[in-house]
């Protein structure tokens, strides 16, 4: 655990991630610091067992406000490169039959409007950033256009809430753009993770790499866009 508030000075890239003790955002924890980068890992729970190295993991429970707000003291005097706003939950899959209201607008707390607030309280540590990119792991799950394609489940929750921070992608990539702030939403695929399940396509190393390479790429042209993990675009 890194003595906080983090001290300045760094010529490294510094990229914060929530949600990073499994799945995804392990995944990406791991692959940054491997690479070099400084890496700020949000946790629920900092007793990790196994913890991955270079990797410095602090408390953040996306559904505790007072946690988020407190961000913004926490990374005082911070820059922060990339913040990749990854925590989610699937919630209730179950369909008309079992969607339950108040599940409903905990998926949307946890998947949508934490990215919102994680995003404005870290944005002094963003401005300060080199390359002042945020980044929403979404799913095509929740695109008006792709979503039920090839899909048929009864997520409704998850899909509203992608749908919803999708939204949060496009106002915020609006309202940021004069702060030279890249905000994107990123498909990271059918991943092999508990939330992927067993029947999953793309290894998590896989889907990482492709995500990676859109951060170290993207323009700030390219701010409000909606990407998959093979780089193609995602539509709406
Ligand atoms: N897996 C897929 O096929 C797939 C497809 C499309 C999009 N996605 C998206 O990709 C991202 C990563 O998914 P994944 O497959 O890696 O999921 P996962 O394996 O279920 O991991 C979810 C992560 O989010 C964290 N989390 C959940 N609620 C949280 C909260 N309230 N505060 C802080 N952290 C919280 C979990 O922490 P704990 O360990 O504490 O529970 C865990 O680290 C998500 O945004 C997901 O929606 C996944």
């Amino acid at each position: 655990m890194t003595d906080w508030p983090v001290q300045l000075g760094s010529e490294q890239e510094r990229v914060l991630i929530t949600g990073a003790s499994r799945g995804l955002g392990r995944e990406l924890a791991g692959r940054y610091a491997a690479r070099g980068a400084h890496v700020l890992a949000g946790v629920r729970d900092t007793n990790l067992g196994d913890r991955l190295e270079g990797v410095d993991y602090f408390k953040l429970d996306v559904t505790d406000g007072n946690s988020i707000e407190n961000l913004n003291r926490v990374f005082e005097g911070v820059a922060i490169d990339v913040v990749v706003n990854n925590a989610a939950v699937r919630g209730d899959d179950g369909g008309l039959d079992t969607l339950d209201g108040e599940e409903f607008l905990e998926v949307m707390r946890v998947n949508a409007l934490s990215a919102l607030l994680v995003t404005r309280a870290l944005l002094p540590a963003l401005r300060s950033g080199r390359r002042k990119v945020v980044a929403n792991i979404s799913s095509r799950s929740g695109s008006m256009v792709e979503g039920t394609i090839d899909d048929d489940d009864g997520d409704y929750a998850y899909r509203c809430s992608k749908a919803a921070l999708n939204m949060v992608t496009c106002k915020l990539a609006h309202d940021l753009k004069a702060n030279g702030i890249t905000v994107i939403s990123l498909h990271p695929g059918w991943i092999k993770t508990d939330m992927g399940g067993i029947h999953a396509e793309v290894p998590a190393f896989e889907s990482a790499t492709g995500l990676m390479k859109i951060l170290d790429d993207i323009e700030l042209s390219e701010t409000g866009s909606f990407k998959a993990y093979d780089g193609s675009t995602v539509a709406w």
